[in-house]
């Protein structure tokens, strides 16, 4: 799956998304809209069977990847914010106590604030210390009588680090309270495993570590676990019912899929098999982050944050240089080197706040399954370059 983007860009953004796509996910959407990119389930004909058994593909490799209890309990959406969404109003929809980290991306923040504005819930947010982790006995002590969900950020998409989530697991399931993993970070990044790791819900996105389109994500929920509906609408079965249907997915699945979508998210899926799985990426990822990683940290004038270590981490840092805004350093990346990254809050607010880096926020570079190591080498040369010109300022 290697592809050229083209026009010398080095694209070191894959925090935000994957970029360029694989071909192959592009050649599969053109596929399936061009053979049978019809409305699945509801037709009696047979390419709607053609497209139904589609999905239900895509259902059983997203179960497998994380190792979800079955098919059936894998609801797709637009991506991890609509999934967020649907946990987080599911379980505060008559209020109750939430707990989370401030670690978490606007997709969990802010419907948990609407939760709170908007249905009377109450949110703990626990810190994380001063290397970018959340301690799960915090977590434990966070945790009150009618505490209905934890929700914690696997991956942080600012610092890179991953959550010791095993361990948040235990102390969740001996709470009773269940655990909804934000996984837009970690899927296709890091191995998720529901069952070993006592996650009840896995929120995802299709199109960062699954290498999939925008406009996929969705929902892995383990057994027994209870979201109110909070969305109704057309599903194509049981038309004549006032309300929507109860059981998963249609539970969490409303109006028409986007299966052209999905028909990218399961060649996506297939692709990382093809490659070795998750943990043979996560190591092509690191050794090839290596290479940034020793630049942050290892140049005068940069100051990395929570990156002491390449060990417990996605391959996505933050950073600043001494003396410049984190938007005009972005841009002179971009302009002067040819090397797109991300500047700002990244959406986790909270974050930036704890790091003492808000309002300005920082840079930030994150390397993906279609990185190559002349875009590593490019960035590292690019951050040595512009930390030696802000040093001569
Ligand atoms: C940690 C985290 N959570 C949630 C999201 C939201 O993902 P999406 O924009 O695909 O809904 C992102 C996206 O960057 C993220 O990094």
């Amino acid at each position: 799956m290697e592809v050229d983007p083209g026009a010398g860009l080095h694209y070191l953004d894959s925090a935000s998304t994957t970029f360029p796509k694989p071909p192959e996910v592009l050649q599969a959407m053109v596929d399936f809209a061009t053979a049978a990119g019809v409305t699945p389930g509801r037709a009696t004909y047979d390419l709607g069977l053609v497209a139904q058994s589609m999905v239900d593909r895509c259902r059983k490799a997203v179960c497998q990847l994380f190792h979800g209890p079955r098919p059936e309990q894998v609801a797709f959406g637009h991506n991890a914010t609509d999934a967020l969404n649907l946990v987080i109003l599911g379980r505060l929809w008559r209020g109750g106590h939430v707990v989370t980290t401030r670690l978490e991306h606007n997709s969990v923040l802010r419907p948990i604030a609407h939760a709170v504005d908007d249905h009377g819930a109450r949110a703990t947010l626990v810190p994380f210390d001063g290397r970018g982790y959340v301690d799960p006995d915090a977590i434990r002590k966070a945790i009150e009588k009618d505490t209905r969900l934890v929700v914690v950020s696997h991956a942080s998409n600012v610092l890179g680090t991953v959550q010791p989530v095993a361990e948040i697991g235990a102390v969740c399931r001996a709470a009773g309270v269940p655990l909804c993993l934000d996984a837009a970070q970690s899927a296709g990044v890091v191995p998720i495993d529901m069952q070993a790791m006592g996650v009840d819900i896995v929120a995802f996105t299709g199109h960062k570590g699954l290498l999939g389109p925008t406009g996929t994500g969705g929902l892995c929920i383990g057994a027994g676990v209870e979201l109110a509906l909070t969305r109704a609408g057309g599903t194509g079965v049981r038309s004549a019912d006032r309300r929507h249907p109860e059981e998963y997915p249609l539970r969490l699945e409303y109006g028409t899929p986007n299966t052209i979508g999905l028909a990218g998210l399961a060649r996506g899926l297939a692709l990382i098999e093809q490659e070795g799985g998750v943990a043979a990426i996560h190591a092509r990822e690191m050794a090839l982050a290596e290479e940034l990683w020793r630049a942050l940290t290892e140049t005068d004038g940069v100051t990395p944050y929570c990156a002491e270590t390449l060990t417990d981490r996605t391959p996505v840092f933050a950073f600043n240089f001494d003396g410049l805004d984190p938007a005009e350093a972005g841009a002179r990346l971009d302009v002067d080197f040819d090397v797109a990254c991300r500047t700002g809050l990244h959406c986790a607010p909270l974050v930036h706040e704890s790091l003492g880096t808000a309002p300005a926020g920082s840079l930030r570079l994150g390397v993906g399954p279609l990185t190559t190591r002349a875009d590593v080498v490019a960035g590292a040369a690019a951050i040595r370059a512009l930390a030696a010109e802000a040093r001569r300022r």
